[in-house]
């Protein structure tokens, strides 16, 4: 038998103004897409900015519904649509933003796993890794890639 680590590397900055011009630019349209939320039931309003290596960002928010499972997160919304809508382009980074009542949570909000595996499958489609940013009030969280944030991927069919 053989012990063994899984190490996670991350930047943490204070503020957005740390960030390069690309990543605050891209952490503030995470922010900004926060207003096309649709979250009557939980209150929780996230936003997600997406990067082409085009250099195009797209938008999205998470939508709820009625009938919980047919709702949405704001991840999948901007990938899905960026896949969609650019087939042809990879996705360089996400950043994801929440707020609750119009004012920033002080801490990022973490991804669920199902979007952790999507943006699995757009970083093997797109043959890059994909930086994401998790962008808080107080923190903001930067991983080089998917894989620190979901290690030992399933991308094996
Ligand atoms: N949500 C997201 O859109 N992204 C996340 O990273 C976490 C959760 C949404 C799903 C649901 O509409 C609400 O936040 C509460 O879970």
């Amino acid at each position: 038998m053989t012990s063994k680590e899984i190490k996670i590397a991350y930047l943490e900055y204070e503020s957005i103004d740390q960030l390069d011009n690309r990543d605050r630019e891209l952490a503030e349209a995470a922010i900004e897409a926060t207003k096309g939320s649709y979250a009557p039931y939980s209150g929780f309003n996230v936003g997600a900015a997406v990067r082409l290596d085009t250099g195009e960002t797209i938008k999205g928010s998470n939508q709820e519904n009625a009938a919980y499972p047919s709702g949405i997160c704001a991840e999948r919304t901007a990938m899905f649509y960026a896949s969609a809508t650019y087939p042809e382009n990879a996705i360089e980074a996400i950043a994801i933003a929440a707020s609750q009542n119009g004012i920033l949570c002080d801490t990022p909000a973490t991804p669920c796993g199902a979007c952790r595996q999507v943006m699995a499958q757009y970083q093997t489609k797109g043959g890059r890794q994909m930086e994401i940013i998790l962008v808080g009030g107080k923190k903001i969280w930067k991983f080089d890639k998917v894989d620190d944030l979901l290690p030992l991927i399933f991308d094996s069919i």
